[in-house]
């Protein structure tokens, strides 16, 4: 057996995006982020904890049929800042490259604080400014430090 096979986890697929060195343990987080729980049938692949040269240990998702929103990926970063994206066609890496935490997150969070205007019925898109440890409401102040995937605003 080569190197290769014994390091491979999860198949390789043939056209979508590989989401590679995720921080340990976020990969479920990560499926939250792109809207995937199973239900509408999509062919996705995990690692988890798996032994990784570049971190200790990295979580990996694969998802076949799938390119990333850049909104998707603003958030993406706020959980998993070393993570690379790689889009596949036709089984090749056709592009790679690592997430960049944004300094503002627009219209993907939505504030958890009811009395917030951007949660009222107001037209008004929310806006996070990105602090090392979370997330803060530019209206309200309102800082989301933990489970950011948790508010990300349903389409
Ligand atoms: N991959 C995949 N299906 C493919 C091609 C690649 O699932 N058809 C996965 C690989 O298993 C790897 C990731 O996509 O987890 C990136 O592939 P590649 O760039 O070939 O690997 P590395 O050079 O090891 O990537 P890096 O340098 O980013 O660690
Ligand atoms: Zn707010």
């Amino acid at each position: 057996m080569s190197d290769d096979d014994r390091e491979l986890r999860v198949s390789k697929i043939r056209n979508g995006t590989v989401i590679d060195h995720i921080t340990g343990g976020q990969a479920l987080n990560v499926l939250a982020i792109l809207g995937i729980n199973g239900s509408s049938g999509e062919e996705v692949s995990v690692g988890m904890n798996v032994p990784s040269d570049r971190m200790k240990r990295k979580d990996i998702v694969k998802v076949e049929g799938r390119e990333l929103s850049q909104n998707e990926v603003d958030v993406l970063s706020l959980i998993a800042p070393a993570a690379t994206i790689n889009i596949v066609r036709d089984y090749e890496v056709v592009e790679k490259h690592r997430v960049e935490t944004p300094s503002e997150v627009v219209g993907v969070l939505s504030c958890p604080n009811h009395n917030c205007i951007t949660t009222a019925q107001e037209p008004v898109e929310s806006r996070f400014e990105v602090l090392d440890e979370g997330v803060r409401c530019v209206y309200c102040d309102t800082i989301i430090r933990q489970n950011i995937a948790e508010h990300i605003e349903v389409e």
